[in-house]
């Protein structure tokens, strides 16, 4: 199993630019997300995304889902009306990017990075009131390698 930690200190190298180039790269490519990053301090946005992939590393390097973590970070999500269909856009935008800065980059690399990000995504998304935001969409990481999975305790996001 390739470790996320070592991948996460080559990526954290080029930190800023590793954040400048996700964010750029998101809202170019789906323009539809901007309104949601209006009045944003991006720079917190920035070290907050670079501080929780370190956490996500370390976590799924120890085999341990930080639940509440995650949980609590979906209902923030759920309170900022992110509906669950824009969550794919952030995955496969991430994945790009961490791909893009990791000059060790490989397979097992990518499927490690996507099953933590997937996973963290299910545990965001089953925070979600149910029937408060639109059905989920299919979760689209990478090269539509993920398997969907379900989730039982909320309805409204079966697709995941
Ligand atoms: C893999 C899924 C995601 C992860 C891991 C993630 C991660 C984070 C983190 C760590 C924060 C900072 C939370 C804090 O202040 O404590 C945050 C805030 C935020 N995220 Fe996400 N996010 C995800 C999905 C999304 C999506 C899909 C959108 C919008 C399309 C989004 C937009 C925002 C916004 C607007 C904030 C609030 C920034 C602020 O007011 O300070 N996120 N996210």
């Amino acid at each position: 199993m390739p470790s996320l930690q070592k991948s996460f200190l080559r990526i954290s190298r080029q930190q800023n630019e590793f954040a400048d180039t996700f964010s750029r790269d998101l809202l170019s490519q789906y323009p539809q997300l901007t309104p949601f990053f209006t009045g944003v301090d991006m720079e917190k946005h920035k070290r907050d995304l670079i501080a929780f992939l370190g956490e996500l590393a370390s976590s799924f390097d120890q085999g341990v889902q930080p639940e509440k973590r995650f949980h609590d970070l979906g209902l923030l999500h759920a309170e900022l009306q992110i509906p669950p269909r824009d969550y794919p856009a952030f995955g496969s935008t991430l994945l790009a990017t961490l791909a893009q800065f990791d000059p060790q980059w490989s397979e097992e690399l990518k499927e490690a990075w996507a099953s933590a990000i997937q996973e963290c995504v299910r545990l965001m998304i089953s925070r979600y009131p149910s029937g408060s935001l639109p059905q989920a969409g299919r979760v689209f990481i990478g090269q539509g390698m993920l398997a969907r999975k379900k989730v039982g305790r909320n309805p409204g996001t079966s697709d995941f």
